[in-house]
């Protein structure tokens, strides 16, 4: 079953400049895992099940680097806010429902059933800071057969009452009793999850690093979206010369961490997660609807920092990282405009490398068709998409990019296994 061929015009990322496209070839999966692709099938291959996708786009699954599941049920409402506001009116009130596994269950699925649907293969995502309903979306996931990893947020300081851990320890032990439910996953893997430095004691972050350091786990939070929280970092940890630092301090800047934002880094948090090999998850329509700001994407991939995208449910409102990275050409352009003028505005070759190889190296061998990744891909079909004018394979991704939706997706396989 996990076996067989797909034949059609064919794109991944040669590298993070470069696309490979190869019209009328052959994509082959044998046990989940890509063979390459080709322009004449290989005879080794001759026997396996070919689909003739016919003039479809092939194309690898995408990557959602940063979603917050427990939000979608509000996305778009509260967009008139800036982060810290949004978080007290909008965020917290509506995770804090999440207490109930019942309402929780109802709400996940809805998130799910569109995840599954959409262009998103592989996803990292925040779930609330309750176990059990934490554990009910993990499940949920795992059976979709997409490949995320799921984190129980931790909180256990500035928020309110009906939505804070009781203590460091509880936070540390609920966390522990999560990553033991989901021994024997195949899909979803947990992931430490420290909502932000603002949210969490020294003695919270202290414990996060010891299972950090007991499991391997991965790490996600957020760094340096927004300047009203940037200062407010700085006031919690007076001892940090940065926000990353902080991060630092814990062991949560490594290949294994995902940082989202990172709008208004220093020169010095650059360096760090640099060196560090970290991951930024860019959210650009979040940053733009909670008013924090432009990344500086460009210059982030130019200087070999890993990079992906984010949609950011609910600071932003779509799921689709299509729309993401037609975000995250139209803002590099800005920021090129306006604030920096040294490197480059995004192209689609950057964008596609983003959302497939970019954000899929955090998954280990994701986001591409290459031989040796996990074959994830998506076929698109575009001939709903009207037009007289005859496109080249390039254009026509574009326009898949820009104009395309749900009912663009034909099929979708995630490590060999389809999921419609
Ligand atoms: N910082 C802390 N929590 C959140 C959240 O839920 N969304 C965003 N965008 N930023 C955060
Ligand atoms: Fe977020």
């Amino acid at each position: 079953m996990m076996d067989f061929v797909l034949r059609g015009n064919i794109i991944y990322s040669e590298d993070k400049d470069r696309l490979s496209v190869t019209e009328n070839g052959y994509a082959v999966c044998v046990g989940g895992v890509s063979k390459g692709v080709f322009e004449t099938l290989p005879e080794e291959y001759a026997g396996l099940e070919t689909v003739d996708c016919g003039g479809k786009l092939i194309v690898p699954g995408f990557v959602d680097l940063h979603v917050h599941a427990p939000q979608y049920g509000f996305r778009s409402v509260g967009m008139d806010c800036e982060l810290l506001e949004w978080l007290n009116r909008h965020a917290f009130p509506e995770e804090s429902k999440f207490s109930d596994a019942g309402y929780a269950a109802a709400a996940y699925k809805i998130f799910v059933d569109d995840l599954a649907s959409g262009f998103t293969s592989r996803a990292c995502v925040f779930g609330t800071l309750h176990r059990e309903a934490t554990a009910v979306l993990a499940g949920l996931i795992e059976k979709s057969g997409l490949k995320a990893m799921v984190g129980k947020v931790n909180m256990d300081r500035n928020s309110p009452d009906y939505l804070r851990e009781k203590s460091w320890r509880e936070s540390v032990s609920r966390t522990e009793e999560y990553i033991d439910e989901l021994k024997g996953f195949k899909n979803v893997r947990p992931i430490i999850t420290p909502r932000f430095v603002p949210s969490c004691t020294d003695e919270l972050m202290e414990g996060l690093k010891g299972i950090i350091e007991k499991t391997g786990l991965p790490v996600q939070s957020h760094l340096s979206e927004n300047p009203e929280e940037i200062a407010w970092v700085k006031e919690l940890c007076p001892d940090c010369p940065t926000y990353g630092d902080v991060y630092d301090k814990y062991g949560m800047l490594s290949a294994s961490s995902i940082m989202a934002h990172c709008v208004h880094l220093t020169e010095r948090e650059i360096m760090l997660l640099k060196d560090r090999g970290a991951f930024v998850a860019h959210c650009p329509e979040s940053n733009m609807n909670l008013a924090s700001g432009i990344a500086p994407v460009s210059r982030l991939l130019h200087e070999g920092i890993n990079v992906g995208l984010g949609s950011d449910v609910a600071g932003g409102t779509t799921l689709s990282i299509p729309a993401a990275m037609t975000l995250a050409v139209q803002n590099s352009k800005i920021y090129w405009r306006y604030i920096d003028n040294k490197y480059p505005p995004l192209r689609l070759e950057n964008v596609f490398y983003l959302a497939t190889e970019g954000g899929g190296k955090f998954f280990g061998k994701a986001g591409s068709l290459k031989n040796g990744y996990e074959f994830d891909a998506l076929v698109l079909d575009d001939s709903n998409i009207k037009t007289t004018v005859d496109f080249s394979v390039r254009e026509r991704l574009e326009r898949l990019i820009y104009l395309g939706g749900r009912s663009n997706i034909v099929s979708k396989y995630v490590s060999g296994v389809k999921i419609f």
